[in-house]
């Protein structure tokens, strides 16, 4: 059964207004990107990786694989316009035997072993796929666009959702085949869409996603 991990690493970083993309950007002492490539990499549960580099940053990408030691990337793809596309092209070097495939952002740098165990459990019990959640803090309402409200959510239904997502690997071919790619912004809802069964797993408060420039702050407290 062997595991692919795809590490979405492509985008722009437009909201953290650094001088080069997201991935690029320094947390600590190196790229942002290092410490997922490493993650993944160190843990038992992922045999292979395929990296989605930004346009232009394939071959530092793949240095820094190389300078980190980490053996299992097997693919270094150049990300499309939207996470959806780089998902997919990234998904196209994915061996049709691959049993099973997690899907992570690089802007969510502490993924741990734990939270990948815990996706993983799920899909042997049997669940197309499954992904971490937090339960919310604050009370979520649907507005219309004058800013009315028109609904309040009852919070314990809701989960605020992160990755590293995995799945069934034809589950996952099956619905980046058939549903719209670019406009989906996680790899759930495409699988969702076509009535797949996901699960979603206790997250894990450290998997932080790096949006702007505080947030690097905050991560690298964390390292
Ligand atoms: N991503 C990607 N390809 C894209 C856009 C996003 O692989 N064309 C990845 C990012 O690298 C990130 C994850 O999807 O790991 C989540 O995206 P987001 O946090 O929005 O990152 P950016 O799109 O880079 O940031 P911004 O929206 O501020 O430009
Ligand atoms: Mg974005």
């Amino acid at each position: 059964m062997s595991v692919w991990a795809v590490l979405a690493a492509a985008g722009s970083g437009d909201r953290l207004g650094s001088d080069r993309p997201k991935a690029f950007a320094r947390l600590g002492d190196e790229p942002l990107l290092a410490q997922s490539l490493k993650r993944l990499d160190d843990s038992d549960w992922v045999d292979f990786i395929v990296v989605a580099a930004p346009p232009g940053w394939e071959e530092p990408a793949i240095l820094l694989a190389e300078e980190l030691g980490c053996s299992k990337v097997s693919a270094c793809v150049t990300g499309g316009v939207t996470r959806g596309e780089s998902v997919a092209k990234a998904l196209a070097e994915v061996p049709e035997d691959a049993a099973v495939v997690l899907v992570h952002d690089a802007a969510r740098p502490l993924v741990s072993d734990e939270v990948i165990e815990r996706v993983l459990t799920a899909l042997n019990e049997g669940w197309d796929g499954a992904l971490p959640g937090l339960r919310l803090a604050d009370t979520i309402k649907r507005v219309d666009d004058e800013g009315r409200i028109v609904e309040t959510l009852n919070r314990d239904e809701l989960r605020a959702v992160q990755t590293p997502q995995a799945f069934v690997a034809s589950v996952l071919r099956d619905a980046y085949a058939e549903g719209d790619a670019a406009v989906a912004t996680d790899c759930s809802s495409l699988v969702e869409a076509r009535g797949g069964r996901i699960k979603v797993v206790e997250g894990d408060p450290k998997l932080i996603k790096i949006t702007d420039a505080a947030d690097l702050g905050r991560i690298a407290a964390l390292l």
